[in-house]
């Protein structure tokens, strides 16, 4: 039987809100950046880049308030990956996605008190936000102050690395949001994970003891 369970902390949800804003001019002043073209511009390039700077800034002040309260709050455990048959439960998540969820077979990983994420889940936060995030904004900050940035490494120029780090980052960060947001609507319902990430309960699917 399914039930509501308090699951998202609200300093999380704080930091989710700031963050997906942030995410989401950041993508569109980064592309206005990019692609500077005078006679077709998504927005004015010396405004995209007062805001992206801005914005920027905001992100990594926002980042801090998901590190200090995933450790306070104890939302860590459930970033926890133990590595021991990590392969098989990767396995298994992706088959669901890819084959059983259209067969309508059971979630081999179903939220439980214990478990908000499934495996896969789990991987991709777990890179996002540890490996992803923290390095578009260590870039970010480089490409925004460039004396911080050695000169060169291997003959190849500091702020090149730093800028070609940054794109990559911002890209995968891009293509990371297109695919949460679509594995966000399966869920209990379609729109149950998005209620849950504002109002704080996510569905219990099955009992404690599910494997
Ligand atoms: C419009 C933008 C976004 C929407 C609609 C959205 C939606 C959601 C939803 C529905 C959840 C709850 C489902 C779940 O726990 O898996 C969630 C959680 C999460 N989202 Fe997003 N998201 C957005 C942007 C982002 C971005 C840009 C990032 C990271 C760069 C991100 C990272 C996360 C993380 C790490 C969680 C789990 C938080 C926790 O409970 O510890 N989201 N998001």
């Amino acid at each position: 039987m399914a039930k509501l369970s308090y699951h998202y902390p609200l300093s999380i949800r704080i930091w989710h809100g700031i963050n997906a804003l942030c995410i989401l001019l950041l993508i569109a002043t980064g592309i206005s950046m990019y692609y500077v073209d005078p006679n077709r511009t998504l927005i004015e390039f010396s405004w995209a880049v007062k805001i992206h700077n801005i914005t920027g800034v905001i992100l990594s002040f926002s980042y801090l308030i998901f590190f200090i309260s995933n450790i306070t709050t104890g939302n860590r455990k459930y970033y926890k990956m133990p590595l021991k048959g990590i392969g098989e439960r990767l396995l298994k998540q992706s088959q669901y996605y890819a084959f059983g969820m259209f067969k309508g077979e059971k979630k081999p990983y179903p939220i439980t008190e214990q478990r908000k994420f499934n495996p896969l889940q789990k991987l991709f936060y777990v890179i996002i936000m540890y490996i992803g995030v923290p390095l578009v904004i260590i870039s970010g900050w480089g490409l925004l102050l460039p004396e911080s940035v050695i000169g060169a490494f291997m003959g190849v120029s500091g702020i090149l690395i730093t800028d070609v780090l940054h794109v990559a980052m911002g890209f995968f960060i891009s293509l990371f949001l297109v695919i949460h947001i679509y594995v966000s609507t399966i869920g209990h319902t379609r729109s149950a994970n998005f209620k849950s990430i504002v109002n704080g309960y996510g569905w219990i699917e099955e009992s404690e003891n599910a494997k």
